[in-house]
């Protein structure tokens, strides 16, 4: 996949932040769509102003990912409308911040359930059609936090190191094949990832359309692995690779708390705590 012009992509998590540049990206370059959130309304608006600027077929697809039979409905839902998909992106996703035992447990709960269960789930149900048509593509997106234990984002940490782990495996997996996967790990983004609590976003985090541009960048490519955000992102995870782990989790620890991420409050209910 060289080229996006006239392939289908479906994204989740198209609704804000990096996936609705994922979705502005992609149909600039002449891709047809299937935006997945939650936010049917927001999802229609930018499915109607995608339409009618780049003359794309877009499609809105609304789903609580959160629930295990999500992956399944939607790809009913994709045979039911007769679209294949040639491109999956992965982009969904939450985490937890703060320390794990005094914080509510339920935030961890649900990333575990859309980082880890239904990015699975998803790319089983799609990647298996993608494999009997002898073809396609799937993007998902990790982190840099998925290099290391991350005191203070013990569970949002680790569920990336999920992400990067089955990514790299099943491009090894699906080698031989015309169906290709990539793992994008992201530094801090400028998005709404830390909406509903008092942290403040990284000062040096990118705009999520960097993000959506670089890894389609890389992965017309044929990259396996990207890091989008540029060179930094990829030194922080060196890091791991030559320190032991005691000392890569202290100064990931210390980071955190410099970050303030070990002393989170909650500023409204969290729209995505069940
Ligand atoms: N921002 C960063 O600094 C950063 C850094 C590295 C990696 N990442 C990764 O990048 C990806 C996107 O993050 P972002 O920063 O763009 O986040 P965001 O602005 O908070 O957007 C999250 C997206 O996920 C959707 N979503 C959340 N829960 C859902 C559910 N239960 N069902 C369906 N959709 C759901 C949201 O849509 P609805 O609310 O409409 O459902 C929204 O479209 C995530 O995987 C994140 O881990 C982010």
């Amino acid at each position: 996949m060289t080229a996006y012009a006239g392939i289908t992509a479906l994204i989740t998590g198209a609704s804000k932040g990096i996936g609705a540049s994922y979705a502005r990206e992609l149909a600039s370059r002449g891709a047809n769509l299937v935006l997945v959130a939650r936010s049917e309304g927001v999802l229609k608006k930018l499915a109607s102003q995608l339409q009618s600027a780049h003359k794309v077929r877009v499609d809105v697809i609304a789903a609580d990912l959160f629930d295990r039979s999500a992956p399944q409905t939607i790809a009913d839902t994709l045979t039911e409308r007769g679209i294949e998909v040639d491109l999956l992106i992965n982009n969904a996703g939450l985490g937890a911040s703060g320390p794990f035992l005094t914080r509510p447990f339920g935030p961890n709960l649900d990333s575990v359930d859309l980082n880890i269960t239904t990015l699975m789930g998803m790319v089983h149900s799609i990647g298996s059609r993608m494999l009997e048509r002898g073809r396609g593509g799937i993007i998902n997106v990790s982190s840099v936090a998925g290099f290391q234990p991350m005191p203070f984002q013990a569970s949002y940490g680790a569920t990336k190191a999920f992400v990067l782990s089955f990514t790299e495996a099943l491009a090894e997996e699906l080698r031989a094949t015309d169906l290709r996967v990539m793992a994008v790990h992201p530094g801090p983004v400028n998005t709404g990832f830390f909406d509903g609590t008092d942290v403040t976003m990284n000062p040096k985090a990118v705009t999520p359309e960097r993000i959506a541009t670089k890894s389609l960048d890389d992965f017309a490519r044929g990259r396996a692995i990207s890091f989008p955000g540029g060179f930094s992102d990829f030194a922080t995870t060196l890091v791991s690779r030559v320190l032991t782990r005691k000392r890569v989790v202290r100064l990931s620890g210390n980071f955190n708390r410099k970050s303030g991420l070990d002393n989170v409050n909650d500023v409204h209910d969290r729209a995505t705590t069940r």
